[in-house]
């Protein structure tokens, strides 16, 4: 384990054996649509490969780049959009996957950002969502694991551009904070 590793909450085969699941309810409900995956950069990065690798349909995938936590713990509740250009999703259905819904304020920013591109869908895939009260998108399409209200890095989550290629989830020491 990682030395500012307090606790592993999910582990690497958890995870994996979760992803079978996701992937499995993706391909049911996305079998025979157009369909685009749009993953936000960076914290999707390794949920979007190991999830993607076990659906077998026809897709354009696309990043996006968006910030909306800037280096701390909390969430700052601003989303901005780093790109130059959007991806075209007119008339797609669209996969947006992201590492982990918290206030749901990125997701709800993007989700209005792709309708207003003209897609006719857009379905929310998250790997974490925290069990909190949320004003905005009060829960995604498909969620991996429900956790508590802490903050937790690994499997693309970071602190601070750190610990993203952890293969599991889980909490920094104090230490590290
Ligand atoms: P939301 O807009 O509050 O839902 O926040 C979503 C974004 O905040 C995610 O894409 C993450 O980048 C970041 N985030 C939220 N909670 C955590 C956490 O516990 N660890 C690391 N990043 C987090
Ligand atoms: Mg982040």
């Amino acid at each position: 384990m990682h030395q500012d590793i307090e606790k592993v909450l999910i582990d690497e085969g958890i995870i994996q054996k979760r992803l079978d699941v996701l992937a499995g309810k993706v391909v049911e409900d996305f079998e025979g649509k157009p369909m685009v995956v749009v993953a936000l950069l960076k914290g999707a990065v390794l949920f979007t490969a190991d999830l993607l690798r076990r659906v077998a349909l026809p897709m354009q995938i696309e990043f996006l780049n968006v910030a909306s936590y800037h280096g701390g713990t909390e969430s700052s509740g601003v989303v901005s959009f780093l790109d130059e250009t959007l991806p075209d999703v007119e008339g797609k259905v669209v996969l947006l996957l992201d590492d982990i819904l918290d206030t749901g304020r990125t997701l709800e920013a993007v989700m209005k950002k792709l309708e207003q591109q003209g897609a006719c869908e857009v379905k929310t895939c998250v790997l974490l969502a925290k069990d909190i009260e949320r004003e905005v998108v009060k829960e995604a399409d498909y969620t991996g694991f429900m956790i508590g209200d802490e903050f937790v890095v690994g499997y693309g989550l970071d602190y601070q551009g750190l610990y993203r290629n952890l293969p599991y989830v889980g909490v920094l020491k104090d230490s590290a904070v």
